[in-house]
């Protein structure tokens, strides 16, 4: 970051002196005032929940232009990453900096493919789990319970560790997922088959059985890469910022990549993909396209608390960009699937036709997020809605085994600790028990 000319001066109405505090620039995006020494120099601290105004960081990885829609993964445009290259690539890219030569592709994939496979230990941890327990619970469990099987690379501090930590996040969530749906319907446990792709191992974990062979077909295997970049990093949301802050303890990769899972797992984040295709599913059971403008109401009205899910979103106040390239994916996957009918797209776009001319939603800038579309996808793909969110997380997982090793590479890093504005009870005595 840059120092800019631009200075912030803060002045006070209680006579304390103005404090100036340098401002930062980037490379592209608002610029920052630095306010670290300002609790040192005025005894106050700034007051920020939710990170409104709050840059937490630097970073290289990403960035949101949300008044544009555009998406940038290390400086390339989300559209032409998901048309031009493929989930390998965007890792490597994420990871590294660079998309890789075809060279450097091939090794990276390989170093990928040859950790797919998890512990077999991993089946028995699995297996102490309900049948109907949530995916992401077993996720959580699960991507924790790395840490108890691979200590070779658990020092964070390592550049080794992170490394091998990083390549085996990667390659094993695919497995954990399938597992996790595997277990849930009774059916076998396939292991990993080297020879694919890995969006087309993921869909080999996830439908085939040893009874008969499986074909992978290349439009659901494309869709599948697609999810996985599309999904792959969104710079600092509520889950990443959780993996930064559990990782800047010095935790260990899995322990603080199972923190994001745990985060990802609400509703205004990943889990808006499932509350969007409950919310579609149950529109379509009350009556389909004809009660759009009943449940619109609902949406529009304070007291009701209903959203629209899969529109609005905190940085996006435009169209989201992954959005339009998963309306164009769910357009593939229905047509190659014969569902050109499907009466939930239909009732998705009459919701957002309708949404797009509302001036509800346009005056508070409420477009359609990547979620809109990805469940219809993914259902139609025969993913279970309980699943939308894990596999959201194995997408996931790049975007935050990048930003946690980009922070413990940053020579500024520190521990997080947030502050307060304490509003609780001042000091008081504990009266003995019969007198309170
Ligand atoms: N439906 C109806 N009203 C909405 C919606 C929605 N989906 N989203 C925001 N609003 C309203 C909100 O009530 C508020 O209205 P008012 O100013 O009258 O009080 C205004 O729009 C601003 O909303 P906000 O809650 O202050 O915005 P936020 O930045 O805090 O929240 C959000 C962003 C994503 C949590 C929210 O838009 C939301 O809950 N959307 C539905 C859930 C969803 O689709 N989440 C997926 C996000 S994309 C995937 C990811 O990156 O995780």
């Amino acid at each position: 970051m840059k120092l800019s000319d631009n200075k912030a001066t803060l002045s006070f109405s209680n006579g304390h002196a103005p404090i100036e505090l340098p401002v930062y620039s980037g490379n592209i995006g608002p610029d920052v005032i630095d306010i670290r020494k300002l609790y040192g120099q005025s005894g106050m601290f700034t007051y920020d929940p939710g990170f409104l105004s709050t840059a937490s960081c630097q970073s290289a990885i990403t960035f949101i232009d949300g008044d544009k829609g555009e998406l940038l993964y290390r400086g390339y445009p989300i559209e032409q990453l998901a048309t031009q290259c493929d989930y390998m690539e965007t890792c490597h890219l994420l990871l590294y900096g660079n998309l890789p030569g075809a060279s450097a592709k091939a090794a990276f994939a390989k170093n990928v493919k040859y950790h797919t496979m998890v512990n077999e230990q991993m089946q028995f941890f699995l297996r102490g789990f309900r049948r109907d327990a949530h995916p992401m619970a077993i996720m959580t469990g699960l991507v924790g319970a790395l840490s108890a099987f691979y200590h070779d690379s658990t020092d964070i501090n390592n550049a080794e560790h992170r490394e091998i930590a990083a390549i085996r996040l990667i390659a094993k969530m695919p497995t954990l997922v399938a597992m996790a749906y595997k277990y849930s319907v009774g059916q076998p446990f396939m292991y990993p088959k080297n020879e694919l792709s890995y969006a087309g191992n993921f869909l080999h974990m996830m439908f085939a059985t040893p009874c008969e062979p499986y074909v992978v077909n290349p439009v659901i295997e494309r869709a599948i890469d697609r999810i996985f970049t599309l999904h792959a990093d969104h710079e600092q949301n509520a889950s990443t910022s959780t993996v930064r802050l559990c990782g800047s303890s010095g935790t260990n990769p899995f322990a603080a990549i199972a923190a994001g899972v745990a985060c990802l797992w609400g509703p205004a984040h990943g889990g808006a993909n499932e509350a969007c295709l409950q919310m579609l599913e149950e529109i379509q059971a009350s009556g389909g396209i004809s009660k759009v403008g009943e449940f619109m109401n609902q949406v529009k009205d304070k007291n009701s608390n209903v959203k629209l899910m899969g529109f609005g979103h905190r940085v996006y106040k435009n169209y989201d960009p992954r959005a339009t390239l998963m309306q164009e994916t769910c357009n593939e996957v229905l047509e190659a699937l014969g569902l050109q009918d499907d009466p939930l797209f239909k009732l998705a776009k009459a919701l957002e036709k309708i949404a797009l001319e509302d001036d509800y939603f346009v005056s508070r800038k409420l477009y359609p997020n990547v979620d809109f579309y990805s469940g219809i996808v993914q259902r139609a793909i025969g993913i279970p809605v309980k699943l939308f969110t894990g596999i959201f997380a194995l997408a996931r997982t790049a975007g935050w085994i990048a930003q946690l090793n980009e922070m413990i590479s940053d020579p500024e890093y520190k521990i997080g600790r947030p502050r307060q504005l304490f509003t609780g009870s001042p000091r008081r005595d504990v009266l003995p028990l019969e007198s309170r």
